[in-house]
């Protein structure tokens, strides 16, 4: 999601055989979420944890794990985790909210993506050098070289800059985490023009050039279904938007023998959505030999009445959604064409029923919105009451105070 205005304003996978040559079957082989809220409050750099940002809730990963999601995307700011510059040595309280909550993910035999959410910007200030970034990405993979159901995202939404920057700068992240020892691991490059599928390959082809030695790059894009792809909008623009959308991303990662993630997507609550949603997801499993999986953008403990909101257990789209994605989540059959791909999906969670069990010791610091707050017009703890598109209520209940996350998002806290 584009927070650019803000940003302005302030400071292949594993296969042993050669890519594209086999078909898997139709499959995909990640579905999941992104678990947000650590880099939530932008404006306070570092900020403090419990008040500007959060970590995200366990118990509530835990219930989507258990209903059939096998990856959890982990979005968080790189000035909280390096505050001095990027080759400084980390802030340790940071970074081990950062590896429990990974550690968490990974424990229960999903796969986590290490999300520096950054708009390729530190302290708002486009990155342009390869050796402060890889040093930024030394220390990241040092941390979790061990861990091989980590992946490294190399940031979130490259925008607005030279496309030769992003190209070297993915490139200089994929030679440090590799020469950090972690090995093993995929990596998720991102692309220019916040890492759209519908315009990727008028802007990101040359990032077709990226190497890495252990052959594990995935193309992760994004892609929103409302009038501007902002994903700022819960009106899509038609029941086929979706599929149109990631054609053509889909036509380039099978001529050039690439893989895709579509590292962030949603609809709004609303039948044409729901078919853009699912008539994109339906072409994206009919060509699984190229799109790997999908997660939804997003869950997290703060997100409250956000349009968007995958929370257990009253989120938005948790309600309206969760079953119809479940539809696309890798099946547990082992139904792929024998590559080492099979692998990736035989230690997930065959529970799909204990979701209520779970959701009841979920975290009871998350608070509902108040039956009064519409009658009232005002916005109970927690809930939006500000933002790009919001149309709602902007007073806070007592004593709270509507406090801007990002462009898109302020919330009573
Ligand atoms: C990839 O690299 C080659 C060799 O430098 C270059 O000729 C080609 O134009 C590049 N491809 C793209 C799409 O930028």
């Amino acid at each position: 999601m584009r927070y650019t205005l803000f940003l302005l304003a302030s400071a292949a996978l594993a296969l042993a055989v050669p890519q594209g040559n086999s078909k898997r079957a139709s499959s995909f082989v990640w579905f999941g979420a992104s678990e947000s809220c650590a880099e939530f409050g932008n404006q306070n750099i570092p900020g403090v944890l419990g008040t500007d940002y959060t970590w995200p809730d366990t118990s509530a990963i835990q219930t989507l794990r258990n209903a059939g999601m096998n990856i959890f995307r982990v979005p968080f700011l790189m000035e909280r985790l390096v505050p001095n510059t990027l080759t400084s040595t980390p802030n340790e309280i940071y970074l081990q909210g950062l590896k429990s909550t990974v550690e968490f993910i990974t424990s229960t035999g999903a796969y986590a993506i290490v999300d520096p959410h950054n708009y390729g910007r530190y302290y708002g200030n486009i990155i342009t050098s390869t050796s402060d970034f890889a040093a930024f990405w030394t220390t990241v993979a040092t941390e979790f070289a061990s861990n091989d159901k980590v992946i490294f995202d190399t940031n979130n939404e490259f925008n607005t800059e030279d496309q030769t920057v992003v190209l070297n700068l993915n490139q200089a992240a994929i030679n440090a985490i590799r020469a950090a020892g972690a090995t093993s691991q995929y990596i998720f490059v991102e692309g220019n023009s916040w890492s759209g599928a519908w315009t990727w390959t008028s802007v990101n082809s040359n990032l077709v050039n990226l190497t890495d030695p252990q052959n594990k790059i995935v193309y992760e894009m994004h892609q929103y279904l409302d009038s501007d792809g902002s994903g700022t909008s819960d009106t899509c623009v038609s029941t086929t938007i979706g599929q149109e959308r990631v054609q053509s991303a889909t036509e380039w990662l099978q001529s050039n023998g690439k893989l895709g993630f579509l590292g962030e997507f949603a609809g709004g609550a609303n039948s044409v959505c729901q078919s853009a949603v699912t008539g994109m997801l339906s072409y994206m499993q009919e060509n699984s030999d190229v799109w790997l999986g999908a997660s939804w953008w997003a869950a997290g403990p703060w997100w409250s009445t956000y349009i968007f909101s995958m929370e257990p257990p009253s989120g938005t789209a948790y309600t309206y959604y969760l079953n119809l994605l479940s539809a696309y989540f890798p099946s547990n059959s082992g139904s792929s064409g024998g590559s080492t791909t099979t692998s990736t999906t035989t230690t997930r969670s065959t529970s799909s029923s204990t979701t209520t069990a779970t959701t009841t010791t979920k975290s009871t610091t998350k608070s509902t919105t108040s039956t009064g707050s519409t009658a009232t017009a005002t916005v109970s703890h927690w809930a939006q009451c500000g933002g790009v598109g919001w149309t709602g209520a902007t007073a806070c209940a007592s004593p709270y105070t509507c406090q801007v996350q990002n462009a898109y998002y302020s919330q009573c806290l």
